[in-house]
Parts: C-alpha cells; structure tokens; sequence
C-alpha cells in the first residue's frame, strides 16, 4: 500500500477524529474498553507508533493518516494490510481467551481491502466459538502460522456458546484461509461424552442429545480457498462448507484419531463447484463426505488413510429429496479403511446420484473397497420403501489395490423397486490383503456393463435398461 505524505492539520484533525471515535465507541460498547485499555497497553512493547498505526475501525484510505512515521519493515504496520491479532490484543499463551481480539483483527481486516489476518507463528491462540460475517473488501487472507484452539472441551465451553461449531464463517464472497500453522480442535473429552457410542457406563451409549462442535464452518460464502493447513482432533466434522460456491481446497493436512467419532475431514452440502487436491485425510470417519445438492465436485491426488473412505451420501434420509452430480475422485489412494468409494442412500428418499467418475485410486486393505449402498440405516429397524434416491451414470476405472477379505470387495446393493443402472467397471483389479481370494461381488438390482475383465470377475452386473 502506498504511503501518502500528509500535513499536519490535516493528521492532526484525523488523531481527532480517530480519538472523537474511541470516546464514541467506549460509549456505546462499554465491554470492549478493557480491550482496548489492554490493546495500547500491551502495544507499548511493540514498535514505536504502531499502536497508533493499526486503526481500530475503517476508515475508507486508513493507515496512512494514521500512522504519522511509518516503519516499513515494522510487521506490526497495516499500511501494508497485515492485521495481527496480538495488536488487538490478543495473548497467544494457550490460556488467555482471545476471542475478542480476534473479533477486533477480524473487523478492522474484513473493511480493508487485500487485507491479511495474521495469526502468528510462535503462539497458541484460544478462542470461543464465533462466527466471523462478511461480506469483507475483497482479497481477504486468513493466515494462520501459529496454534488455534478452541476452550478444551465441554466442561470449558461457555454454556451459552453454541455446541454445534467451533469457527464459523458466514456470508464471506472471497477469502484464503492458509498458513503453515496448525488447528488444533482438542476433541478428545468430546469424543469420550457418555453420548457418545459405547462411551457410556459399561460399554453404554447414553441417550440425549449429543452436540459436538464442527472445527471449521463456511457458510453461504463464495469463491473460498483453503490451503496449507493442518487441521487435527476435530470434536466432530474438521471442515464444512453449507450453500457455498466456488471452493478451492489445496495441501490441506487434516488428522483425528481411527476411533474418534464423527470426525469427518471435509464435509460438503448444497455446495457446488469445490476442488479438494493434493491433500491428506487421516480420521475417525469419511475421509470427504458429499452430502445433498452438490454438483461440479472434483477430488484429486488425495490420500485417505485409516477411516471410511470418500463417500456420497447418506442421502434421501426421512424421506427427503436429495441430488448430487458430476463428482470426479481420481489419482488418490485409500488406505486401512472401513469403505473405498461408497455411495449411501436410505429407503424411501426422493431425487437422484449421477454422473460420478472414480478414476485412478489405489485400495490398500480396505475392507468394502466399492460400495452402492441403497439400504443405509444406522439402526438395522428401518423398512424397505417403494421410493429410493436413482443411482446412475456411475463409472469405476483403474481402481486397483487390495481387500480386507471380512467383506466382498465390490458392493452393489440397489432398492428393489429403483434399480441402479449404468454402472460401468472398467480395470478393476482387487485382490485380498491377506487371506483367500472373496470370488464374488455381491449384486442386488444393479444395471451396467464391464468394459474389461475385472478381479475378481464380476458377473452380476444385468445387462441394458432397467
Ligand atoms: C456469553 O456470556 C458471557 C458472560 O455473560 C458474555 O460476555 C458473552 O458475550 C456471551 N456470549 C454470547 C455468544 O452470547
Ligand atoms: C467469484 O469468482 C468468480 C470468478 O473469479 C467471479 O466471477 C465472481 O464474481 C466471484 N464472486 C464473488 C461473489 O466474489
Ligand atoms: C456394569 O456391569 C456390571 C457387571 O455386569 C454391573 O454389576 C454394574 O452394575 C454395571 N454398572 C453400571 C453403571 O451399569
Ligand atoms: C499429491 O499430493 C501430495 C501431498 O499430499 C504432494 O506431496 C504431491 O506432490 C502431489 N502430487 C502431485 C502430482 O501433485
Ligand atoms: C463437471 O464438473 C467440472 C468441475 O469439477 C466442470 O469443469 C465440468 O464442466 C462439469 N461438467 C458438466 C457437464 O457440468
Ligand atoms: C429390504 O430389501 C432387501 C432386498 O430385497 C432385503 O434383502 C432386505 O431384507 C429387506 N429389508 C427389510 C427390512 O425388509
Ligand atoms: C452412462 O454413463 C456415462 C457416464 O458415467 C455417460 O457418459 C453415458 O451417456 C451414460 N449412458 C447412458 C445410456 O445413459
């Protein structure tokens, strides 16, 4: 940003101005003034001016008329958009809750345009569930080289704090969320609440609601990119993008336990054009889950390790409507996991899954390596129905690798009244990770054809249109 010289008048009717708005600001929101108390005084230690360079609110050509003898090189200075959040107070020892300085950083960056908010490398910084609106200037970064944690667990979570998500972010229309830094979600005492499955007494599982917070929520935003994070321990879903548009995900880390539940690493709903490359997935359960209304998805070079594998689905649950097309998963590999591809639909929903492509994915020991699965129930009491969720225009090629032999390492399982049809098998080749060849897929009401010989040989594709 370029650096304008000024008069004195005129700077000195601005240090007015900008002490006319704290006088304003400390009126109307008395809760902040400790912060900002705490703000000058902690910004005493910090280069010579800075204080005053980093303006507390917007004002439309900001930093250069408040910073009366900018030092360039200073990493505190906003005259070139970098908005660290230990200028707004924030501690960074782990302890200190800076949620409010965070909210601060996140106001003064989000009215800045090209703006960087810097959470720095060498600190761990808590904060309370929030949600950070836009819409911002565009050209926001969040970057995020030091720790983010939430409070450590649900006794530490403020009652009146939503349960459900951690970071939130809402109507943002173009954003980087990157760094070399790490989140870190401290799920462990929620992944041990009796609600949780067989966590109860004796092995129970207690009824009652069980709300575990999503580490990181995007909401209705567009044009977002994700890159460069490490993202571990989530209490439930690592990442979720709801009704956005427009998603870039690049070299992204995420990491929770095998038996941590829940934790699925991306999650997408009713959220189109996304692309998850060069990434990897190490968690409790589905590697990426496509929920309801996605479309133009595309997954490459990702590696799922010990979990559930990529999924679509579930969908058509209490009878819903549910559409998911176009979704490419190519040249990744899916290791130690429950599923490979799968594709889960309950009985009785409405709407359709097609035009999946699953090219070039390496199995290693996966236990139902590919899997159409039209009878989704969690509870084993749900009935059979006349309606399904269409499965179509499914194509599987060079999928090789190897099967946990505790199941058929390819599962087609299609209502009986919806066929799934257009199934097309083209160079697959599985064989048992230990133990005697499982000779048969398994086949109920699946429409498609192979176009080479597979391993194991498949024979109970039927042949055309349902
Ligand atoms: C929760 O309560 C605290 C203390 O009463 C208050 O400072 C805070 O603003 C509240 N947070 C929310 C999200 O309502
Ligand atoms: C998102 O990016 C596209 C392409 O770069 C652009 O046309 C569109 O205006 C952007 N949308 C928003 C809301 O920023
Ligand atoms: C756990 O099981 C043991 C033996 O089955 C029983 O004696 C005990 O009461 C059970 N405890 C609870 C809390 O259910
Ligand atoms: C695939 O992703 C990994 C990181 O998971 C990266 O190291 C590798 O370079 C990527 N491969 C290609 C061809 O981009
Ligand atoms: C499918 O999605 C890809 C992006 O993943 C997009 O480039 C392509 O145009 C889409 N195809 C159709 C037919 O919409
Ligand atoms: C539902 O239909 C499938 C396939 O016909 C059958 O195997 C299964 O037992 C049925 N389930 C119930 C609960 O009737
Ligand atoms: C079968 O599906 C493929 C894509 O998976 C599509 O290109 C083709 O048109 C479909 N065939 C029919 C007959 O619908």
């Amino acid at each position: 940003m370029a650096y304008f010289p000024i008069s004195l008048p005129v700077l000195a009717s601005c240090l007015l101005l900008y002490i006319h708005y704290a006088q304003a600001r400390l009126h109307h929101h008395p809760p902040r003034y400790h912060h900002h108390e705490k703000k000058h005084k902690h910004a005493a230690d910090s280069p010579p001016g800075s204080h005053i360079s980093q303006p507390p609110y917007y004002s439309p050509s900001p930093s250069p008329l408040l910073a009366p003898s900018p030092s360039p090189s200073s990493p505190y200075s906003s005259l070139d958009g970098i908005f660290d959040v230990r200028e707004f107070g924030a501690v960074g020892d782990g302890m200190s809750d800076d949620t409010n300085a965070f909210k601060d950083a996140w106001d003064s960056a989000c009215q800045t345009d090209s703006a960087v908010l810097l959470v720095p490398h060498g600190h761990s910084f808590m904060i309370q569930s929030n949600i950070f609106t836009g819409p911002c200037q565009s050209g926001l970064i969040f970057q995020v080289d030091g720790t983010l944690m939430p409070p450590d667990g649900p006794e530490s979570w403020p009652k009146n704090n939503s349960r459900r998500q951690w970071l939130v972010f809402y109507r943002i229309d173009e954003m980087t969320f990157q760094g070399t830094g790490l989140i870190d979600g401290r799920g462990e005492r929620w992944w041990n609440l009796p609600c949780k499955p067989h966590k109860g007494p004796n092995g129970s599982t207690l009824p009652g609601p069980c709300y575990s917070p999503i580490a990181i929520r995007f909401f209705m935003s567009t044009n977002l990119t994700l890159q460069g994070l490490r993202i571990k321990d989530s209490p439930q879903f690592n990442l979720r993008f709801d009704s956005c548009r427009n998603v870039h995900i690049e070299s992204i880390y995420i990491v929770a336990p095998a038996l941590s539940p829940n934790t699925d690493g991306i999650h997408v709903e009713n959220t189109n054009n996304v692309r998850i490359y060069n990434s990897i997935i190490s968690n409790g359960d589905d590697c990426v889950s496509i929920g309801s209304g996605c479309y133009d998805v595309d997954i490459k070079n990702i590696t799922c390790g010990q979990g559930h594998g990529i999924s679509i689905g579930s969908l058509g649950n209490h009878n819903s409507r549910a559409s998911v097309s176009n979704i490419t998963v190519r040249d990744s590999a899916i290791k130690q996991s429950a599923n490979g591809v799968r594709i889960k639909t309950w009985q009785g929903g409405y709407g359709s899954v097609s035009g999946v492509r699953y090219e070039n994915i390496r199995m290693e020991n996966v236990r139902n390596p590919i899997i159409v699965d039209q009878f989704y129930c969690l509870t084993k009491e749900c009935l059979n129905q006349t309606s399904a969720v269409v499965v179509s225009d499914i194509e599987y090629r060079n999928i090789k690798g190897t099967y946990n032999v505790r199941s058929p390492p390819m599962h087609f399982g299609c209502s009986d009244s919806v066929p799934c049809r257009n199934i097309t098998l083209s160079e697959v080749e599985l064989l048992p990770a230990e133990g005697e060849m499982v000779l048969d897929a398994f086949c109920w009401n699946v429409y498609g054809e192979l176009e080479t010989m597979t391993i194991p040989p498949v024979s109970c594709l039927l042949d055309g249109t349902p």
